[in-house]
């Protein structure tokens, strides 16, 4: 293909209308919603950038697996067919699916983590720091200082400090540690990749202190695109052989099959060859997701995770993708947009602390960047920063995230250039006026989870 032109390896076969309603409107449904964008219909959003988790669009091969579903309530061959690709893609023996990720980390974190214990993170998403918590342990991030650096260069931005890790070990002593997650790529720290000498390296640690190494694997595949074209040396290596090499360093797995596996609900546990721990993990799966030959899922969900398996690995989608996602970022940048840099993998995650100076972090910058945006454009992006982190249980005090980030996250196969060129547009159209956004104050703030529910308002 010639150079600069990213043409979709796809074509569309089905459309779903989507409609700007007018501003007035706009206005009256973010008020509605308490200015917090999960609380609004998504009719009353046009391009909605709000996750990658769930919202792609399947392929011809994949909807006509679901025709093939065998319902069956134990030994469904769509289990089978999704354990011999998690085979062949992953070489690890054991597969248990499960309802969704956090489905996945609620059957296994249990299992590996005791009241008191530590679990060290590159950066762990929300829901896997609460699963750690509500299995009585803490969570520990311990992402490289580059990646605070939204202006820096740094290839793989998602790497765990190795030092401070193994310091941290040493200090706390190894039989305070339950385990240590590799996140990739690094969702919280902008979709930032992780090196294959990074996980050998933690791989490393994980034998020398006896701990267990598991992969977050919810976006493994856009991580091994980006160790593929930065990389010399794995230049030629195919999307597989990077994945296997990959996941050859680490013990078991929890997967979102709702980002790389492209299909909209589903999730996995994988285990590399350790018997006890799979047993462990089959009887535990059947009180809380159901029997280990289906895990909450429907037959017809297991054939299309199968089929999504297959496509998400495919270099030219993968290209494609991350291209796209690339140009958007490029836009914004070169248009004085501060970002993340360089851009991630699954978002463009626009730096809202540099952008908005004038609000305080417990006023929830990119939370109302986020709400200008969709009153510019009906686009709805979601904040990553003080908001989603929410208090010290201990002190109740607001936290300071390390960032104030507004996620423009690109659904899998759903928006083309000129959707994305839309936004880069409306974001540069406000950027004159930023100065004039306003920070938030709660009008309802739940305990938990806080920032899915919360009520707010401008404050004047
Ligand atoms: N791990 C990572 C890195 C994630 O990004 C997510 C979900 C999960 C685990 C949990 O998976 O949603 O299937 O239960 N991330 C979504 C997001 C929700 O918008 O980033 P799940």
């Amino acid at each position: 293909m010639p150079k600069g032109l990213n043409v979709p390896p796809y074509k569309i076969k089905m459309v779903e209308p989507i409609n700007l309603i007018p501003k007035e409107e706009r206005k009256k449904a973010l008020k509605r919603a308490g200015y917090n964008l999960f609380s609004l219909k998504s009719e009353e959003v046009f391009i909605d950038l709000l996750t990658d988790s769930g919202t792609n669009a399947m392929s011809d091969n994949q909807w006509a697996g679901m025709m093939r579903g065998d319902e069956s309530y134990a030994g469904s061959k769509n289990f089978f067919h999704l354990k011999d690709t998690v085979q062949d893609i992953f070489d690890y023996k054991h597969i248990v699916p499960t309802h969704q990720g956090r489905g996945a980390e609620q059957v296994l974190f249990p299992l590996l983590v005791d009241e008191g214990d530590y679990v060290l993170s590159n950066m762990h998403f929300d829901t896997t720091k609460a699963h750690v918590e509500l299995a009585g342990g803490t969570a520990k991030n311990f992402i490289i200082d580059e990646a605070l650096n939204t202006d820096k260069y740094h290839p793989f931005k998602g790497n765990f400090d190795v030092d401070k890790t193994e310091k941290f070990i040493k200090e706390k002593g190894k039989d305070k540690i339950a385990m240590i997650i590799i996140t990739i790529t690094c969702n919280s720290a902008g979709g930032q990749p992780v090196s294959l000498e990074n996980i050998k390296k933690v791989s490393q640690l994980g034998k020398k202190y006896d701990l267990p190494v598991i992969m977050d694997a919810a976006r493994f595949a856009e991580n091994a695109f980006f160790i593929k074209s930065r990389v010399q040396e794995y230049e030629n290596k195919s999307i597989k052989n990077i994945i296997k090499e990959m996941f050859s360093y680490t013990d078991a797995f929890t997967m979102s099959a709702k980002k790389d596996a492209i299909v909209n609900i589903g999730g996995i546990i994988g285990i590399k060859d350790d018997e006890e721990l799979y047993n462990k993990v089959r009887s535990q799966a059947v009180p809380l997701e159901g029997f280990p030959t289906y895990g909450g899922l429907a037959g017809r969900d297991m054939e299309a995770i199968a089929r999504g398996l297959k496509e998400g690995i495919q270099y030219p989608y993968l290209k494609h993708r991350i291209d796209q996602i690339n140009l958007l970022g490029e836009k914004l940048k070169s248009n004085g947009i501060p970002i993340q840099y360089p851009v991630g993998g699954h978002a463009v995650f626009v730096n809202a602390k540099k952008l908005l100076p004038h609000i305080p972090y417990q006023q929830f910058p990119a939370q109302a960047l986020a709400n200008e945006l969709y009153l510019e454009g009906g686009i709805r992006g979601v904040e990553i920063g003080s908001l989603l982190l929410g208090r010290d249980p201990k002190t109740g005090e607001q936290i300071e995230s390390p960032f104030e980030f507004l996620r423009l996250t690109i659904p899998r196969r759903v928006y083309t250039d000129s959707h994305l060129n839309f936004v880069a547009e409306s974001l540069i159209n406000i950027k004159d006026r930023v100065d004039k956004i306003k920070g938030l104050k709660f009008t309802y703030e739940p305990d938990i989870l806080r920032h899915f529910t919360a009520r707010l308002k401008p404050i004047e």
